[in-house]
Formats: structure tokens, sequence, C-alpha cells
């Protein structure tokens, strides 16, 4: 059977660069599953809905096509308080339930998100979750944005991140929390080769087992 591979963890905790290299070192495709909820909330605010509206939200994430995942507007403030409204939404969850496992089957995957490793493939033979202190996160998402071209107070970004992550972790569908048997690595004091190799070490030590 192909590995599949799920990272998962708070924003801006350094998931997406760590998942898109473990992918291209061990063959696999990648998937950054965020992108799924981002492009679902979008599309609500497009059609002037509501995110947080359960049937606009359901019929957006039904009629998801893989050309939404393209859209250059899917990060910033506003892609991100949609996405996170959405998320929150059992009937979304359900409706990319089955584009994300699907995008695994064939050739296995890594997939970073907030419950690759507790819900979507729950017997993913290599879990990371990765995490950094709020400070250091909403730092790397503020020069993220500054080097888009995006200006922000960094307090403003680093609250947004707070509320952002409490909301991730209350929610009563598919809550942001480790899968017990997940390797826990803390970026906060690493650069992103030592997180990088880090976590390496760990996937080989676990495809090798199986
Ligand atoms: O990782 P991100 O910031 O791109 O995620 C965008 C939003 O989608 C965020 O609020 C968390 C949510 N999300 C989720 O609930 N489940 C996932 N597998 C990925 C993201």
């Amino acid at each position: 059977m192909k590995p599949i591979v799920a990272i998962d963890g708070p924003a801006a905790a350094g998931k997406g660069t760590l998942a898109r290299r473990l992918a291209a070192t061990l063959g696999l495709p990648y998937l950054d599953t965020g992108l799924l909820y981002r492009a679902v909330g979008v599309r609500v605010l497009d059609a002037q809905g509501d995110p947080a509206d359960a049937a606009t939200a359901e019929a957006a994430a039904q009629s998801l096509q893989p050309a939404d995942l393209d859209r250059s507007d899917l990060r910033g403030p506003r892609a991100d308080a949609a996405a996170a409204s959405v998320a929150s939404i059992p009937g979304v969850r359900v409706a990319l339930l089955a584009f994300q496992r699907g995008f695994g089957a064939r050739d296995g995957a890594v997939l970073d998100g907030r419950d690759i490793g507790t819900v979507i493939f729950p017997d993913a033979v290599a879990k990371l979750f990765v995490t950094a202190s709020l400070s250091e996160r909403a730092r790397r998402r503020w020069l993220e944005l500054r080097a888009k071209g995006i200006e922000a107070e960094i307090a403003t970004v680093e609250e947004d991140m707070f509320q952002r992550d409490a909301k991730d972790a209350a929610r009563a569908a598919a809550p942001l929390k480790a899968a017990a048997d997940a390797y826990r690595l803390d970026t906060s004091g690493m650069d992103a080769e030592a997180a990088y190799q880090t976590a390496l070490t760990f996937v080989r030590s676990r495809i090798g087992t199986q």
C-alpha cells in the first residue's frame, strides 16, 4: 500500500513548507487541505452569501471544482475568516472528506490540515502534529503577508490567529487536536531546515515499518 503521511497543526506552524518538501523527497502527491476550506469560503463570498450559513456553505462545498484551488485570492484575512466559518459546518466537512480520501487513495499522499490524522486518514502510516508558539506563528504569517505586499499590524495578525485557533479547537466538528499516535514537533526554536530533517527522520522510520 502507498503511504499516507498526515501533517496537522495550527495556522502558520510551518506545516505547508514541511509537507511540500516531504512530499517531493518521498515522491508522493501533496494536498494542502486548508485550500479546500478557503476555496469554499471564498465561493460563498463571491455569491454575496454568509459563510456561516450551513446550506449555502454546503452547496459551495458540494460543487467545488479542482480549478477553484488555483485561485490567487485564497490567502489573506478575507479568506482566513470565511474558511474558519465554513470549516465549522459539519456538512461542509462531509462534502470535503471524499475529495481528500480520493486524493490519497491511488498513489498515497502527504496531506496537511487540522484533522488528517484524526478523521480523514486515521490509519495513516506517519502522523505529525506540528506546532509553534502563537507569537512565533504570528511573526511568520506577518512576514508572509509582507512578502506579498499585504501591509498588516503584527498585533492584529496575532489577535486574528488567536481567534481562529480558538475557533478551530472549540468547534464540535473535527476540532484541531493531535492524534494520540502523532509525533509532536514544536518548530518555535527551529528553522525550516531543522524541522524538515527531524520530520523526515521520523517519517522514514515509520514508512520503513510498513
Ligand atoms: O491551514 P489553513 O490556515 O489554510 O486553513 C484554513 C481554515 O480551514 C482554518 O480555519 C482551518 C480550516 N481547516 C480545517 O478545518 N481542516 C483542515 N483539514 C484544514 C483546514
